[in-house]
């Protein structure tokens, strides 16, 4: 047996050792509770100590969910040694009690004292929760999202969890999933780095150090290529974009070190992932060369009796762990069924013994052995800490895109009567995202608490709500069945919410409108057909446009929203589901204390007509004939899109000849700051390899890019090698390969921009 994680599963990095007094310990440790072992000597000596119950038990994961943790559940289970995980969904009010409650009956009551493992859901902050994953990907900086993980770690760990189920690495394949809000966009370069910075953020070096908890890199695989972006639903991913986009966010985690990986709900033609060999065992073992374990999807391995894979929870449960899926989430197909399929010789008893060795291993490695319970929560001094708040405060800044400004942001600081309308402005719920850990309605500053902060003395704010996200309008008419549809016969009438904003617009300098979709109409099972604003905000806006006030809208979503009647004349900055510290950060950007340089890490549409739309699609082979009969297929605003408060002209892009023979050439440009603030740019690099022998590449692929910081009149040379990493792709089989010939090269500040120059790659 290889020793695995050699840096993460040495003996130091066990630190103290504390003494663990069970029936079964003598004055010297068993060499499983000897943390002076490595690793593999420990789960060496631990596994043939085990039972057949035992050893199932550490393939099983259960919940403690509110409200009924306090009767499930049953604590025999874990006395009995048969669970080994708990999903701790609870408030950190209690979980420290409840973790160690149960804690205790697995270490000192339970025959081998194995500790449980205990995992979460905290995916963009746990009490302090930051900007929805799309928003972090917005900030194109894995420096700071890894200290936004980091924090989130310390924070989990503190509420008695070693385990968190992030990062999200799927590639955002189509705006109607809901789940691409948790995902880092739709391109797999981007999703890499901060895939790997966010496994770096959660585990640090040492992921059994303080304040440190498990990543999990989820969903392997290809769950977001879901057909309609219909949630759960069938794959049908060729080899080619399996190796290309799918897979390399994994990759990139598996290399950052994470601890565990999550099989995902879709069946990718048909075989359902969880029981999926070829993805868990050859390529994610064998070519990604990942160590640790494997848990399944919340109920997945049954699922596949649904899917019409297995018939029954043995045959299932058979195929996902001899598939390479190690522990069960939530069914208890595994714990049920596999002593009888082991005795009917339908499964050797080595599959189990490995698949308890990879859980043991990172047991061991979290360090619960020597230190198996949570010090009691002192929430004041873990939560919420001032660096934790200025941090979300400037994530919010940074993941903010500004699409569109007719010069009227900045707004002026000497404004004089601002008004903020729209069901969004002071929603401090609503900020909060999909899976917001924690993270609570009260902790939040909502954009009129941040907006009031900023005022001059005698400014007033008029807030606004104008309309509910959701409520139904005159036009529209709900049936039997609860459903709402349009009305085309109603007579659309004002109501007081809409007349009350139209007449603060009219009282103000400036309107801020705040408009969105509710947080719960992205995440999971949250798919949506249309991405419209919902309920009356288009009426709100409408109305609100007609004013003739200068306008900023500010959108908060989990996806790209399509507003076709979104007026030129106004500003729109979108702000995703930005988390505590929303009001802050977006005041900073709306009164010019800082200057937006989010950038968009998914296409926006024109129309949902257009889905899946993403930038790195083929151009055919007729280029000029890729629009629709009543539509540009182009999108509204292309993969890395956002504006400045200033302005950046890029020069040509040049190609350097590599200095000595053996080195890769260069593409470089300058690009100056040509407006009147100094700005941080993020200048993208694009390729695109012209004619490929293994099969068509993308018209662009993103393969680098830097973040400059120019001040106003500042001209900069930024230069990127034309290395293998840059020009190279996945053949089916999964081998990187870089042919010689041409590519074009774009050194842009976004997707599909102008002619590309030529390269010639020669060997
Ligand atoms: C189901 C979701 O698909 C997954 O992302 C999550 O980690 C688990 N439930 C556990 O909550």
């Amino acid at each position: 047996m290889a020793v695995i994680f050699p840096s993460l599963f040495r003996p130091a990095a066990c630190a103290a050792v504390t003494v663990l007094l069970t029936p079964l310990m003598a004055d010297t440790p068993l060499p499983y509770r000897d943390s002076n072992q490595t690793i593999e000597t420990r789960v060496a000596d631990l596994l043939p100590r085990m039972t057949l119950d035992e050893k199932l038990g550490q393939l099983s994961q259960s919940v403690i969910c509110e409200p009924r943790h306090r009767e499930e559940p049953n604590p025999s289970l874990v006395r009995s040694g048969r669970l080994g995980a708990f999903i701790l969904a609870i408030d950190p009010a209690v979980s420290v009690e409840i973790h160690n409650q149960f804690q205790h009956i697995a270490v000192e009551e339970s025959r081998l004292g194995i500790p449980l493992l205990f995992g979460y859901d905290a995916i963009h902050g746990f009490r302090t929760t930051f900007p929805i994953p799309l928003g972090l990907a917005s900030t194109w900086d894995p420096a700071l999202v890894e200290r936004a993980q980091a924090v989130s770690a310390r924070e989990t760990r503190a509420a008695g969890v070693d385990w968190t189920f992030a990062p999200m690495s799927d590639l955002a394949r189509d705006a109607r999933w809901g789940r691409v809000a948790e995902t880092f966009g739709e391109d797999p370069f981007l999703t890499s780095q901060l895939a790997a910075a966010s496994v770096r953020g959660f585990q640090g070096t040492d992921p059994g150090a303080p304040g440190h908890v498990a990543a999990t890199l989820k969903h392997y695989l290809g769950y977001s290529a879901a057909v309609g972006g219909r949630d759960y639903n069938l794959t049908e991913i060729t080899p080619f974009a399996l190796r290309n986009l799918h897979l390399p966010s994994f990759h990139a985690g598996v290399q950052a070190g994470a601890l565990t990986v999550m099989s995902s709900f879709n069946a990718n033609d048909g075989i359902p992932a969880v029981s999926d060999r070829h993805q868990l065992t050859d390529i994610l073992r064998g070519d990604l060369g990942f160590k640790g374990f494997v848990v399944s999807d919340w109920e997945g391995v049954i699922e596949s009796i649904a899917w019409g894979y297995s018939a029954t929870p043995a045959e299932a449960a058979r195929r996902s762990l001899a598939a390479g899926n190690d522990m069960e989430m939530v069914s208890t197909s595994y714990r049920d069924t596999l002593a009888a399929e082991i005795a009917a010789g339908r499964i050797p008893p080595a599959v189990i013994d490995e698949a308890v060795r990879r859980v043991l291993r990172v047991k061991f490695a979290l360090g619960l052995f020597e230190h198996p319970y949570t010090p009691a929560l002192a929430a004041d001094k873990v939560f919420l800490q001032p660096d934790a708040v200025a941090l979300a405060r400037e994530t919010v800044a940074r993941s903010a895109v500004l699409l569109q400004n007719p010069d009227v942001l900045p707004l002026a600081k000497t404004v004089k009567h601002l008004a903020l309308i729209g069901p969004l402005g002071d929603d401090g719920d609503e900020m909060l995202g999909t899976w917001p850990g924690m993270g609570r309605p009260q902790d939040v500053v909502t954009l009129a608490q941040g907006l009031r902060a900023k005022l001059a003395p005698g400014a007033t704010l008029e807030v606004v709500r104008g309309c509910d996200l959701l409520e139904a309008g005159p036009r529209t008419r709900t049936l039997m069945d609860g459903s709402v549809v349009i009305d085309p016969v109603a007579e659309a009438r004002e109501t007081p919410g809409i007349a009350a904003a139209v007449a603060a617009a009219n009282r103000a300098d400036v309107v801020i409108l705040a408009l969105g979709e509710p947080r719960g109409w992205s995440g999971e099972n949250a798919s949506r057909a249309e991405l419209s604003l919902t309920g009356r905000q288009s009426e709100l806006l409408a109305a609100v446009t007609a004013t003739g006030r200068p306008l900023v809208i500010v959108t908060f979503s989990g996806r790209p929203l399509v507003i076709p009647t979104l007026p030129v004349n106004a500003a729109w900055l979108h702000a995703w589901h930005p988390g505590v510290q929303a009001g802050t950060g977006l005041a900073d950007v709306l009164f010019g204390d800082a200057v937006p340089s989010g950038r968009l890490a998914i296409t926006f549409p024109r129309a949902v007509g257009q889905l899946p739309l993403f930038y790195n699609g083929y151009t055919t082979g007729r280029p000029d004939k890729r629009d629709y009969r009543d539509l540009p297929s182009e999108p509204l605003y292309p993969f890395g899109y956002g504006l400045s408060y200033t302005t950046f002209r890029y020069g040509a892009v040049e190609i350097v000849p590599p200095a000595q023979p053996g080195q890769p050439a260069t593409a470089r440009t300058t690009v100056i700051n040509t407006g009147r603030r100094p700005a941080d740019e993020v200048v993208q690099l694009y390729l695109r390899d012209v004619a490929c022998s293994e099969g068509a590449r993308p018209e662009q692929e993103l393969r680098g890019w830097q973040r400059v910081h120019l001040a106003p009149g500042e001209t900069r040379t930024v230069s990127f090698a034309l290395d293998d990493a840059a020009l190279g792709f996945f053949n089916r089989e999964g081998r990187w390969l870089t042919e010689p010939g041409d590519f074009l090269v774009w050194i842009a500040p976004h997707a599909h921009i102008g002619e590309g120059a030529r390269y010639t790659l020669t060997r």
